[in-house]
């Protein structure tokens, strides 16, 4: 871990990117390659912001402390900041690029603590909220790490969570099941099919000692002029597999065909599952 702090009282602690596990690293470098392209792509994850805060709007304006995970460019801390000006903010993001961006859009803010360090390994701290937009569902040890906030969490506090869940982009792997690959011994399987669903987080929250779990879920379908806009939509927001398994321009090609073919009818369609958690100590 290596501490800092620069001319204008902004400090920040940064751990080294080698020591992270493989996977970690591989969503780090994706969000990292996309982080001048995100925000002009995640019109989901920024609705997905909106409610998120319409759930927490009473601690989220009222809180002493919040922890921010997963703040990527700033996009909810910037609303957080909006709603709350005084609490003392700790935004935590894998990577400090990404941290870079969103602290240049709240520069002077002498509340806010920057930590580019891997979220899972947070134990530390006492916080009357504990929010992240659209982030859980990359966790690779979601119970213990719960266990850890709950333990981070004030009495009387509150986490509040929105994730993508396991139907997101349903429609891609149906496409993919059917056709590109057949034949083929392990057909990869979109990541998202492997994110957790919204009762296995009700239930984790649970073990974890939470009360007042509560759970919303959404399918939200966006339309693309066509499947690569939609697949170029995905990409620039680094949202991506941690372990990429490229296609060959044949199996792709076919990838698109068989989508449209399925399910194009003027425009392309997309599902999101969007799932909305919170619970309190
Ligand atoms: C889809 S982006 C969401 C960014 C932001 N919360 C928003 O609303 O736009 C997910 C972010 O979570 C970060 N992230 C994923 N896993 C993390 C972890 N274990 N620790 C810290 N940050 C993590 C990524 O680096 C990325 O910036």
């Amino acid at each position: 871990m290596r501490e800092w702090r620069d001319s204008k009282g902004w400090n920040g602690v940064s751990s080294p990117a080698g020591s992270l596990p493989p996977d970690k690293a591989g969503l780090r470098r994706n969000f990292r390659r996309r982080a001048a392209t995100y925000e002009q792509y995640a019109q989901v994850q920024r609705a997905m912001a909106g409610e998120l805060l319409r759930l927490a709007a009473a601690p989220a304006g009222t809180a002493r402390r919040i922890l921010e995970v997963g703040c990527g460019t700033g996009t909810l801390t910037r609303e957080l900041r909006r709603l709350n000006p005084t609490a003392w903010l700790v935004a935590v993001d894998l990577d400090p690029e990404v941290l870079r961006r969103a602290r240049a859009a709240l520069s002077g803010d002498r509340r806010t603590s920057w930590l580019a360090m891997d979220a899972e390994a947070l134990c530390r701290g006492e916080f009357e909220l504990i929010i992240a937009n659209s982030v859980f569902q990359w966790f690779s040890r979601p119970r213990e790490t719960l266990a850890r906030y709950h333990g981070m969490l004030a009495s009387g506090g509150l986490l509040a969570f929105s994730a993508m869940g396991p139907a997101t982009f349903r429609e891609l792997g149906q496409a993919w099941r059917e056709a590109v690959l057949a034949g083929e011994s392990s057909p990869p399987v979109p990541v998202a099919a492997t994110f957790p669903a919204g009762l296995e987080w009700v239930a984790m929250l649970h073990q974890a000692g939470f009360r007042e779990v509560c759970l919303s879920r959404e399918l939200k379908v966006v339309s693309y002029p066509s499947v690569l806009d939609f697949l170029k939509a995905v990409q620039g927001t680094g949202a991506v597999s941690p372990r990429p398994r490229p296609l060959t321009p044949r199996q792709l090609r076919r990838l698109l065909m068989v989508y449209h073919s399925l399910f194009g009818n003027g425009v392309v369609p997309a599902t999101y599952e969007l799932l909305y958690l919170t619970a309190g100590k």
